[in-house]
């Protein structure tokens, strides 16, 4: 008989990852793929940054950091909020961490006792249920669509059963990009502070707006954790760096935490984040491709007979209603991949009720890849039949 398998490591593969191997597979067997399953910009980390690393090769240990990171980038990102909305938050305060997903587990180990109640948005990034479920934490979903903007509101809090110990809020959100206005956010975090009811503000696409201001947990919540990276707006999915704002009285568990369960995020990447902190001109001009990117996408999408997209304020991703042609987003992406190339990711990771009838398509891949994929996906789609 096999040894006990912990009930904890039962949760819900991220989707994401296996369509990447399907795409993967698919390009070893010598075919075309355009990547839109995941959201990688389809480009290195900034030039700024790699050149940071070459001469740290040659001039530095590499060796292990302090816990909470390296105090130049710590001091770095604390800097950052005062040029991006101009707030004072402390170096103190600020932890490096193993990308934003390094953050939650320390953010909820740090927050949150076993059988806690955290409400989250659906749709919503689906590492944040799986990672509370392993950790005996319960995820309550607050079902979200158009009407409000796929966001939570504080009347949906109000109306939820029974207690909660903590919200998670990302604006923008993914899958959908959308976000809070700033009043709203204000709202629902006012409510986290009168309810007591600790906010974990996902901030990963900030820098990644197109139009919508950005409201940053860490102006208005002093009680909020805020969790952000490197990966996204800085192009460095693969260094797994990223931090957190903690509240300042829960920094020491932090620490201590962090130092048990990874001793410190690797060095090589925080010198890297530290370089790509200057690198403004070369990313700004990445967005503006993924502002092109959106708009061509969106077209083929309308233009393949579908209705409902999402109107993404931020991030980098368009989320589809597909119930026209199918019961099974998983089917449907797994076809369009297999007849086109292109590889979409089913909407079920997000939401796994209603999400068989979206899916979600990631437009921060290079420009030449996207206007391939979205001259392939207009006929692909208009020409399907309704698969079941
Ligand atoms: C909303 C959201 N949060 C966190 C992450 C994880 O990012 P990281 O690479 O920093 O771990 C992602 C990745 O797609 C995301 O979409």
């Amino acid at each position: 008989m096999g040894l006990k398998i912990a009930d904890r490591s039962a949760v819900d593969a991220f989707r994401v990852m296996d369509v990447m191997r399907a795409a993967q597979s698919a390009e070893q067997a010598g075919r075309a793929v355009y990547h839109l399953e995941v959201g990688q910009p389809g480009t290195p980390a900034p030039l700024a940054a790699r050149e940071a690393v070459k001469q740290a090769l040659d001039s530095h240990t590499l060796g292990y950091t302090m816990a909470l990171g390296m105090d130049e980038l710590r001091a770095g990102i604390s800097e950052l909020y005062r040029k991006w909305y101009g707030v004072d938050v402390p170096a103190a305060r600020i932890t490096v961490t193993q990308g934003a997903s390094g953050g939650f587990a320390l953010a909820f180990l740090t927050a949150f006792d076993a059988g806690d109640r955290v409400a989250l948005a659906t749709p919503g990034y689906p590492c944040y249920r799986n990672i509370l479920s392993a950790l005996d934490l319960e995820a309550v979903e607050i079902m979200t669509g158009p009407d409000t903007h796929y966001q939570p509101t504080v009347a949906a809090l109000e109306a939820l059963e029974g207690p909660v110990n903590g919200l998670i809020l990302a604006s923008p959100s993914n899958p959908t990009g959308s976000m809070l206005s700033p009043e709203d956010f204000g709202a629902i975090s006012d409510w986290c502070q009168h309810r007591g009811v600790r906010l974990i503000s996902d901030e990963i696409y900030h820098g990644l707006t197109y139009g919508t201001p950005e409201t940053t947990a860490a102006a208005i919540n002093d009680d909020a954790f805020v969790i952000n990276s490197f990966s996204k707006y800085f192009s460095m999915t693969g260094w797994r760096v990223g931090w957190m704002v903690v509240p300042e009285d829960m920094i020491r568990s932090l620490e201590r935490l962090q130092g048990n369960m990874t001793i410190c995020s690797p060095a090589v990447s925080q010198i890297a984040a530290l370089g790509a902190l200057n690198a403004t001109e070369e990313l700004e001009a990445l967005k503006a491709g993924y502002r092109r990117n959106r708009t061509v996408l969106r077209d083929a999408l309308t233009a393949g007979g579908i209705s409902e997209i999402s109107a993404p304020d931020g991030a980098f991703y368009l989320y589809a209603k597909v119930d026209h042609l199918t019961d099974d987003a998983v089917e449907l992406c797994r076809r369009i991949l297999d007849e086109t190339g292109i590889a979409i990711t089913p909407g079920a990771d997000f939401d796994t009720q209603r999400g068989h009838h979206f899916m979600r398509l990631s437009y921060c891949t290079d420009e030449a890849s996207v206007q391939t994929a979205a001259r392939l996906l207009a006929p692909w789609l208009k020409s399907q039949p309704r698969l079941r």
